[in-house]
């Protein structure tokens, strides 16, 4: 019997600045994805989710996208990056299972692709690096799933750590750990509203990153400062100039970050979460008004530090930054608004930062 274990994440700060070579505040999540099964004797893979019906079948030899079984192409997507990197071994029979719940922005998929990764590394005796590993996750997502995604899940599902905030640039691919924030902990808030990422949004704002780094003249967002950005607005049409600016303002608010995680300035940190936010809702376009809600409703509380959403966007999560001491309070406080607002219950996790892939 093998084993793999890999935890889902969420994003503290660093707002769809990963495909733009930018940097990432972010921690992995104490839940996540368990990964087991055993070699067969033969060439097929067999996969089984514990959250979904059906059967996978595939061959070695053959691996495809499925229409009909959609969880089985970020396991099958995988398995296809190794074998493209000329790694192979024997088929399989595997289950996943999770205690990550689905479609609410803490990356179960990365999770599903690390868990996977790890899984295969084992039973295959490969040592590909962690980071490699992480860059398979990711061409799963491209090739399988169809989501042009960054690296910023699967690093963060890979290299997080109890207790550690995960500080990525994404252009260098230096990866830090930092130390959360002691006496506080982060309540993720599902607003039940399941995002579109597939559904193209997110490779839309990709897509207009990208032309934005083109009419600027640079490799990547990564490469504009916001007085560089202002000074050039003119050469931008309103929506690039709207999208590079949250990209652009996000790789300086992790900047700040970081320098406020050192410091021990937690209420810093919070108002860099709340500008966050407000730079997706009102540049990046990528929050929705449950989300935007729910951000209010926190502040409201007059109990969390910061709040944002998490992710791509467009529906998921809220990350919460609050003192452990007023946990149970806020998520009283929050559950209450958003039922009397939206006559719907919200779905609460209250995390430390936890890890790791094993
Ligand atoms: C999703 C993607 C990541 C990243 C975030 C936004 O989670 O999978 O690569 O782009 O959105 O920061």
């Amino acid at each position: 019997m093998v084993e793999a274990f890999s935890p889902g994440r969420v994003e503290l700060l660093g707002n769809h600045t990963d495909y733009n070579g930018g940097l990432v505040l972010a921690f992995a999540v104490e839940r996540g994805v368990t990964i087991r099964g055993a070699a067969r004797a033969d060439r097929r893979i067999i996969l089984r989710s514990a959250a979904f019906p059906g059967v996978h079948e595939a061959n070695l030899d053959d691996l495809a996208p499925s229409r009909e079984r959609p969880w089985a192409n970020y396991l099958v997507g995988v398995v296809a990056q190794f074998r493209r990197r000329g790694l192979d071994g024997p088929g399989f029979e595997a289950t996943d299972s999770s205690d990550l719940p689905s479609g609410a922005g803490l990356s179960s998929s990365a999770a599903l692709e690390c868990a996977m990764a790890k899984f295969l590394q084992r039973l295959w005796g490969t040592d590909l690096p962690d980071m490699e590993l992480a860059k398979i996750g990711q061409a799963a997502e491209h090739e399988f799933a169809g989501v042009r995604c960054g690296l910023l899940d699967q690093i963060t599902s890979l290299f997080g750590r109890a207790g550690k905030i995960v500080s990525i640039d994404c252009r260098s691919l230096e990866v830090a750990l930092l130390p959360a924030p002691e006496g506080h902990v982060f309540v993720i808030a599902d607003s039940g509203v399941k995002h579109a990422l597939v559904a193209g949004e997110y490779n839309e704002r990709r897509a207009s990153c990208e032309a934005a780094a083109r009419d600027l003249g640079v490799e990547a967002l990564r490469d504009v400062t916001p007085e560089g950005l202002e000074a050039a607005a003119g050469s931008l049409g309103l929506k690039p100039l709207m999208r590079a600016r949250h990209v652009v303002g996000e790789n300086a608010r992790v900047a700040a970050g970081r320098e406020a995680l050192a410091n021990g300035d937690v209420a810093g940190l919070g108002r860099l979460m709340f500008e966050s936010h407000e730079s997706s809702r009102a540049n990046f376009e990528n929050s929705c008004e449950e989300l935007d809600f729910l951000v209010g409703a926190a502040r409201a509380t007059g109990l969390c530090l910061g709040a944002r959403l998490s992710g791509g966007g467009f529906g998921g999560a809220t990350v919460n930054l609050v003192r452990e001491a007023d946990a149970g309070a806020f998520c009283r406080g929050l559950s209450a608004a958003y039922r009397e607002r939206h006559g719907r219950d919200l779905s609460l996790l209250v995390t430390h930062a936890g890890g790791a892939s094993a």
